[in-house]
């Protein structure tokens, strides 16, 4: 499964201007929060969950929140993911996989999510 969000870094810092401290925290847990950074950064985040949410097939929802996916940085600066549990087994997810990019006034995210529980029909 994979999904794939665009967000203008441009939306990340009205919404810190509009609602200071607090415009992270709409999507983001504080672990998070203190990895983003630069603006930038929060809005690959917010691409990245958003993706995630469309690989998943749901989008944020009320089976998705932004707080059942959790990002972090491994020690190369790479970024990674993990779910809430409800979501693992639902999807009997077995690999999660995350990329982010940003350029020129965007930031792009690509979530690839593995499971053995397909969420449609293969066949025809
Ligand atoms: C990691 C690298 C590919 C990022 O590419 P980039 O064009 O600089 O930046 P992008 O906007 O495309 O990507 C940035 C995002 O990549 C992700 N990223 C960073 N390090 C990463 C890594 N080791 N693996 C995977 N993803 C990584 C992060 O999400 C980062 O976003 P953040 O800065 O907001 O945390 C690049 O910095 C690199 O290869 N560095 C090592 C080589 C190098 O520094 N060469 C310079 C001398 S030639």
């Amino acid at each position: 499964m994979i999904g794939i969000d665009l967000v203008e870094i441009e939306r990340i810092t009205k919404l810190k201007e509009r609602f200071g401290d607090k415009a992270l925290a709409k999507f983001l847990a504080p672990d998070e929060i203190a990895l983003a950074k630069s603006d930038a950064t929060a809005a690959g985040f917010y691409a990245a969950k958003e993706a995630v949410s469309k690989a998943l097939g749901i989008g944020i929802s009320a089976q998705c929140g932004f707080m059942d996916i959790k990002l972090y940085k491994d020690a190369k600066n790479a970024p990674y993911f993990t779910l809430s549990r409800h979501l693992i087994e639902a999807y009997a997810i077995t690999d999660l996989a995350l990329s982010i990019t940003h350029d020129n006034g965007f930031a792009i995210a690509v979530a690839v999510i593995e499971g053995t529980k397909s969420t449609r029909q293969l066949w025809h």
